[in-house]
């Protein structure tokens, strides 16, 4: 159980539990054809990447931004440096985002292929729109004005408060999406809303 003590490994044996269980649904079942196995993953991989994203948008606003309200700029200069757990939370955060999307794309592109722009129900369209505003928004309101107040890019003390108040705006915006989104993304393929 070594494994478990390092987060490499253990995530890697995620991986290989799933395997694993692939690899038993295609000798046993009989719905396992390649075209299923791509699509399946994909949609897998679309909602790992999306809960690393969401996950994180989450300690942000309902754990880290709260907590660090009255921190004083050296704290927050500590708090911020390199290898510290806002950067790693950020970085991670970040590729969350883009590989949801990327994902998210790529499923998209399979129901079109599939079903013409008829295969987009007013539930997958209203999820998309605003994934895709939410995506925009740590892309490049988020993540630009993070940089300045984490220190990653160069500003005066004024610029770092007014980054500040837009980056945590964007992510209130993406934390209010996140919860119709969520429903009517989940809805497309269960039940429909519409
Ligand atoms: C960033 C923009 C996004 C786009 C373009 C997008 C697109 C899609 C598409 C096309 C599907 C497949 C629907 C189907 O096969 O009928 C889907 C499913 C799904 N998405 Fe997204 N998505 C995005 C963001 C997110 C986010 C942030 C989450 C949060 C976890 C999420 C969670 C899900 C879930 C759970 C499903 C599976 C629905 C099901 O089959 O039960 N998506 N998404």
């Amino acid at each position: 159980m070594d494994f478990l003590l390092d987060h490499k490994k253990t995530i890697i044996a995620g991986f290989i539990l799933t395997a694993i269980i692939l690899a038993a649904a295609a000798v046993t079942g009989d719905g396992l054809d390649a075209s299923l196995l791509i699509g399946e993953s994909t949609r897998w991989l679309h909602v790992m990447s999306g809960i690393i994203w969401i996950g994180l948008l989450y300690y942000f606003n309902f754990v880290q931004v709260p907590s660090l309200g009255g921190v004083t700029a050296e704290t927050k200069a500590d708090l911020f440096k390199e290898g510290s757990i806002v950067r790693r939370a950020l970085h991670w955060f970040r590729f969350g985002a883009m590989f949801t999307l990327l994902f998210g794309l790529i499923l998209a592109w399979g129901l079109y292929k599939n079903g013409g722009g008829a295969a987009f129900s007013v539930d997958i369209m209203i999820g998309m729109t605003f994934g895709i505003i939410m995506w925009a928004n740590v892309t490049f309101i988020i993540w630009p004005n993070q940089q300045k107040v984490i220190g990653m890019v160069e500003a005066t003390a004024e610029e770092k408060a007014a980054a500040g108040k837009k980056a945590l705006l964007a992510s209130r915006t993406n934390t209010l999406l996140s919860i119709p989104m969520l429903l009517t993304m989940v809805t497309s393929a269960h039940g429909s809303l519409f």
